[in-house]
């Protein structure tokens, strides 16, 4: 199944005259109350799978560990404006809603909810979900507001389609830990489950970003995990000061001209606050513009013991 060409599914999507309306076809809805309908019909525990459309193989990734674990899998797909700074590319973010929903329902998704903004901020919103503290370094301290409407976004599908279970990339690793630690501040009733970084055979972290790149910019983009993994050498060989390793990682993104680099970081996992020295883990994370493009990595090392 996976094998097939995307246009092919894409294909079999638009082109089929016949659609089914079997219980087991996929159902795709935009209006909270059509959600709520197809949501109440699941019987068993369900997965939620937030994402923002343009789907590749590390949003597939999480439906795969959804399926495995629940009894029914929820997708979203919404660009949600007040994550996106002001200036940046909310305008331009890829959208193909035909080819996404093709690849779910390969992958056996139950609804796909689609909703859109009169849906998610009706007239006179006025109410955020604000994590504090933990939203502050990183990618907060770069991107002023995101967190926020992440945050407030994710409350809202989490609201609406009450999962069990509520999968996230590794590779967003600051959003998992705030929406970890807004599930506990608010007691939501849901587990967040964290899965695993899917990278390119060339080793750069998958994206729906990394479209944006012109073919020169994407051969310069394995740098982001190579300077990531020779960090994560130096640690296994026993360094410890984390501005060597800050040090280390600048210069090897520096040895590819191409690279504009906004930040590296050595923090610690659970409270992302930088380290001076390495104890027991490190969360080893970058922020770097290859062109206009923003690509974001990060791997973590955890002492054996
Ligand atoms: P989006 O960037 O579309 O990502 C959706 C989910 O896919 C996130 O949990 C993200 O961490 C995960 N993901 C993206 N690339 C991945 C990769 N290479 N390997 C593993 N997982 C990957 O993150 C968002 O959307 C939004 O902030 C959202 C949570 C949907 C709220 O609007």
């Amino acid at each position: 199944m996976l094998n097939r060409s995307l246009s092919e599914r894409a294909g079999m999507f638009v082109f089929n005259p016949h659609p089914s309306y079997n219980d087991d076809d996929m159902k795709i809805v935009t209006e909270i109350a059509e959600l709520r309908v197809a949501r109440n019909a699941l019987a068993g525990s369900v997965g939620l799978v937030p994402t923002m459309g343009y789907l590749h193989a590390g949003h597939l990734s999480l439906v795969e560990h959804a399926k495995v674990e629940n009894d029914h899998v929820i997708a979203t797909i919404y660009v949600n404006p007040t994550q996106f700074e002001p200036d940046a590319d909310l305008d331009s973010y890829p959208r193909d809603l035909e080819r996404d929903f093709a690849l779910l329902r390969d992958a056996g998704v139950d609804i796909v909810w689609t909703p859109n903004d009169a849906v998610m901020y009706p007239e006179g919103f006025q109410t955020w979900v604000d994590v504090t503290d933990i939203s502050q370094p990183l990618e907060g301290g770069h991107r002023p507001g995101h967190f926020k409407g992440v945050t407030t976004i994710v409350t809202k599908l989490f609201n609406a389609t009450t999962p069990d279970r509520a999968y996230f990339g590794q590779k967003d690793a600051q959003q998992v830990a705030v929406i970890k630690r807004m599930v506990r501040d608010l007691n939501m009733p849901l587990a967040v489950i964290a899965c695993p970084l899917v990278r390119d055979t060339d080793g750069v972290a998958l994206s729906s970003r990394n479209a944006y790149l012109t073919p020169e910019q994407r051969t310069a983009a394995p740098i982001l995990g190579h300077s990531l993994c020779s960090a994560i050498d130096k640690l296994a060989n026993g360094e410890r000061d984390a501005n060597a390793l800050r040090t280390h990682m600048l210069t090897t993104l520096a040895s590819e001209p191409l690279t504009n680099t906004e930040y590296v970081s050595v923090s610690h996992p659970d409270t992302l606050q930088e380290l001076e020295t390495v104890t027991d883990a490190a969360l080893l994370s970058m922020a770097v513009r290859i062109g206009k493009t923003r690509l974001i990595d990060n791997m973590v090392w955890r002492a054996e013991h």
